[in-house]
């Protein structure tokens, strides 16, 4: 079975050239199933309705999320629906962490967990994922750390080596080049990085950013714009056992 899982999708030009060239990437690389990041979607940041209903127009399966799941009031709501999660460490919120997607004869997981290394303090997110390890009933799970530090990503892909089928790692916004298999089990990237404006700094305009770095005042981040690109992975993995076989980087233009 393949899976393809695509980095943060940032902003409305994110969110529309995902949904031009989605279909027919699945088409040409046969894929079964699709998990997006979705967090940074809505023009502006963080989730909306409309950009949920893109995402999901334009092909995914499932839509994960990240420190930004909250971001917009409105996001309370969507969360609402089963398979849009926000990470399972955030303490009592609305929503759900974990998801299953029934494909007949086999059922795939995807769990989404925050780091808490630069990022906000929330429930430890190794301890949370051996607690839903224990009640997700598949061997093929999928876990989005979203995290900033690398060391915190490359602890749970070890944490999690021959116990899930892969770890990949968002919320960077740059691919990284160290996909593997770890423990001959567990498909493995620290960053997935982003789909969205490519000539930016992270998907936001150039000049704003900088300034904030040259000046140090208050700058109003805008969203950077076409040309796009799309940074994703390919997880191939045998559905009966969920061990990975094969993790490519995919990176469309
Ligand atoms: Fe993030």
């Amino acid at each position: 079975m393949k899976l393809l899982h695509i980095g943060d999708v940032v902003g409305a030009a994110g969110s529309r050239f995902l949904q031009e060239h989605l279909p027919a990437i699945k088409r040409t690389h046969k894929i079964d199933m699709i998990v997006v990041n979705g967090e940074n979607s809505a023009q502006g940041n963080g989730i909306t309705k409309h950009s949920m209903e893109q995402i999901f127009s334009a092909g995914a399966d499932v839509i994960t999320t990240g420190n930004h799941c909250f971001k917009r009031r409105e996001a309370m709501a969507i969360y609402e629906n089963p398979v849009v999660l926000r990470p399972a460490n955030y303490p009592g919120c609305p929503g759900h962490g974990v998801c299953t997607i029934d494909f007949g004869p086999c059922q795939v997981a995807v769990l989404n967990l925050s780091g808490t290394a630069y990022l906000d303090p929330l429930d430890n997110p190794f301890t949370i994922a051996e607690q839903l390890l224990e009640e997700i009933d598949t061997p093929n799970i999928l876990v989005d750390f979203h995290a900033e530090a690398t060391a915190e990503k490359k602890a749970m892909g070890y944490f999690l080596a021959g116990r899930v089928t892969a770890v990949v790692g968002t919320h960077t916004h740059v691919q990284t080049a160290d996909e593997t298999i770890l423990s001959e089990h567990t498909g493995y990237i620290t960053d997935v990085g982003m789909t969205g404006p490519e000539e930016s700094i992270l998907g936001v305009a150039v000049q704003p950013a900088m300034d904030r770095f040259r000046f140090h005042y208050p700058t109003r981040f805008t969203e950077g714009s076409d040309p796009c690109f799309l940074n994703g992975v390919i997880v191939t993995f045998d559905e009966k056992c969920g061990k990975c076989t094969k993790i490519e980087r995919l990176i469309v233009r």
